[in-house]
């Protein structure tokens, strides 16, 4: 098996403001398979710009570990930073003015941007990056004469002008209309189609899961549910997309419950869990037990009663086997 392209073990960072301090990453844990295409999705002030600031090695965590492409990002040199974002990650970011250089056509900024990476070989390349990302037609004009999808698609054929790894944006859409979404998400699907590259997109947009196979939700600084979608054929030939939400369970054991489910169920503070032989249980802590850990309160089962229960659950199932 091949390394992941991005690994994210316990990230933590933690920005001190004044003598406030704000831990915008808790603890975040992420692996990207090489040749994944990802969408990252989470409310506003949930970390998504902080993880990608890290991954872009812009920014350092204060704690945890980090890797990209096989690069430990947590003990880079100044230099190494350098060589890293110009060879190994391409992005692009929301506002179309920071892809850009307003004075450069589209091919020319493409063109630069082979050139800083020091590759003058294959003077073709930015046009054929251009005609994979549908604009290669409007080559020639300045990022003021196209349209913002247009911009945006110019702008991913400039982060793959070095050939990266690695591909990051955040909210890449987040200034464009539907259809102009939607194209720009398409071209992403394009390019992760045909050039295999490892594809991590941040947007606030409900309609990427469509065009990508899994969709990672952060919340509060930590990865908490996942999203996964496959395609399958049925007998008489029609695809059928299946979309399956799962819930992110950390190295120790640790997972956040949906919002909505804490909600619907009054769960807070503490919860009963249950160890059945398949599945676990969670149920709301009883009545009063809010009110703190008074000495009435219910206590949870032990760890000991949990297992001994599975043991015997377990056991009956056996028993119901062999008996037929
Ligand atoms: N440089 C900084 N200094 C202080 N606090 C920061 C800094 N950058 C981010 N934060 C805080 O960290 C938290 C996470 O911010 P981040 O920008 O990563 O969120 P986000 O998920 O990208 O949100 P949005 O969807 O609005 O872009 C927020 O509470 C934010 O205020
Ligand atoms: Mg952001």
């Amino acid at each position: 098996m091949t390394e992941p392209d991005i690994v994210c073990e316990g990230l933590v960072r933690i920005f001190a403001v004044a003598d406030i301090e704000v831990q915008a990453l808790q603890g975040l844990d992420l692996r990207i398979d090489r040749g994944e295409l990802v969408a990252l999705v989470g409310a506003s002030g949930s970390g998504k710009s902080t993880l990608l600031s890290i991954l872009s090695a812009l920014d350092a965590p204060t704690a945890g570990k980090a890797t990209v492409a096989g690069r430990d990002l947590t003990t880079l040199s100044a230099r190494q930073r350098v060589d890293y974002r110009r060879e190994v990650v391409g992005f692009v970011w929301q506002q179309t003015a920071r892809n850009l250089l307003p004075y450069l056509s589209a091919e020319e900024n493409v063109q630069l941007a082979r050139a800083i990476g020091g590759d003058r070989s294959n003077p073709a390349r930015a046009k054929e990056l251009l005609e994979l990302t549908g604009v290669a037609a409007v080559a020639a004009r300045r990022p003021a004469e196209l349209s913002g999808g247009q911009q945006q698609r110019v702008a991913i054929a400039v982060a793959l002008a070095n050939d990266p790894r690695v591909l990051l944006a955040d909210e890449p859409t987040g200034d464009l209309d539907e259809h102009a979404t939607a194209d720009v998400l398409a071209t992403f699907e394009t390019v992760n189609r045909e050039l295999g590259t490892t594809a991590l997109i941040v947007t606030h947009d409900a309609a990427v899961s469509e065009h990508v196979q899994r969709t990672v939700q952060i919340r509060d600084g930590r990865t908490s549910t996942e999203v996964l979608r496959s395609t399958h054929t049925d007998d008489e030939g029609r695809e059928h997309t299946v979309a399956q939400e799962f819930v992110v369970l950390d190295k120790v054991g640790r997972m956040q419950l949906p919002s909505e489910y804490l909600t619907r169920l009054s769960l807070r503070e503490r919860v009963r869990l249950e160890l059945n032989p398949d599945h676990v249980g969670v149920w709301p802590g009883d009545a009063g037990a809010s009110a703190g850990a008074g000495a009435g309160a219910p206590q949870p089962p032990t760890r000991r009663a949990l297992r001994e229960q599975a043991e015997h659950a377990a056991q009956g199932e056996q028993k119901g086997a062999t008996d037929e």
